[in-house]
């Protein structure tokens, strides 16, 4: 019903204009002004030229042409269209809740604790932990040695948007490797009911290390045994191609 009379007075405004080529489109907009309130807006172009507008704050119809406004008082006294229009700002307010709640759900983000080379510091290690994919932007990362709050050779980026509504994070820590200390990163994000504890585990990462550099090795042979073979097949068939037959 409602893109009935949307057409209709797209028809209308076309058959009263004068151009030659003529192109009618219509923009509804259910636009928020506050976390409460909406503004519920209808226009009516001809050729790009706005014509005629609903504003839901005015509570009618606005012609912005002689014509128009003739044809906007026309509509302004139809009360059937009035209603209708109010019933559609509150179907624009209804959504309101479904919205916000599209937009500020808590997404956790997925964190990671690794190692890197530091550059040029005081401190012979460097470990960055990065949280990724999260949503609101409000996050924290602080680090932990031993249990105790970590407060100097911190420094960390700020929350870098994804490009997807999502954020992520970067904070570095710079230290002296010490045998048997614990250190740990920790996150408190509103999509955690608590703080979220990392702990930095030196073993698994140089064992993962050792795997990488195994793997490496391990592929690297198979490139020479593959290359080795192509290499004497190609030997094998060159000899065979020279070796007169008859
Ligand atoms: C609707 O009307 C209000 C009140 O005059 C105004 O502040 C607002 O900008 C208007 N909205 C549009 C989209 O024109
Ligand atoms: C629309 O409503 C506003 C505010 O009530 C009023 O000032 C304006 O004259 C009205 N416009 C028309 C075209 O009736
Ligand atoms: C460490 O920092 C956290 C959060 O900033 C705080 O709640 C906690 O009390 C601090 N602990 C110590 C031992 O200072």
């Amino acid at each position: 019903m409602r893109v009935h009379s949307f057409f209709l007075l797209l028809l209308r405004l076309l058959l009263c204009s004068r151009a030659d080529a003529l192109f009618g489109h219509g923009l509804v907009r259910c636009q928020l002004t506050s976390l409460e309130d909406v503004v519920y807006v209808e226009q009516y172009y001809i050729n790009k030229f706005l014509l005629i507008q609903y504003n839901s704050t005015l509570g009618n119809f606005t012609g912005y042409t002689k014509r128009a406004r003739d044809v906007a008082d026309g509509l302004n006294k139809s009360p059937d269209l009035m209603r209708s229009e109010k019933r559609n700002e509150e179907k624009c307010k209804s959504h309101i809740p479904f919205t916000l709640d599209l937009h500020s759900k808590p997404v956790e983000p997925s964190v990671r604790l690794r190692s890197v080379a530091p550059a040029g510091s005081k401190h012979p290690g460097m470990l960055v932990c990065s949280a990724y994919g999260f949503y609101p932007k409000q996050i924290r990362v602080t680090w932990l040695r031993n249990g105790n709050n970590v407060t100097s050779d911190v420094t960390s980026t700020e929350e870098l948007p994804n490009g997807n509504w999502l954020y992520q994070i970067h904070s570095y820590l710079e230290f002296t490797p010490r045998a048997g200390e614990k250190i740990t990163c920790r996150v408190e994000h509103a999509s955690l009911t608590g703080p979220k504890l990392y702990e930095w585990d030196p073993v698994t990462e140089s064992q993962r290390n050792k795997i990488a550099v195994g793997t490496a090795g391990l592929l690297l042979g198979l490139v020479f045994l593959v290359t080795g073979l192509i290499y004497y097949k190609k030997k094998n068939n060159a000899g065979r191609v020279l070796v007169p037959t008859g």
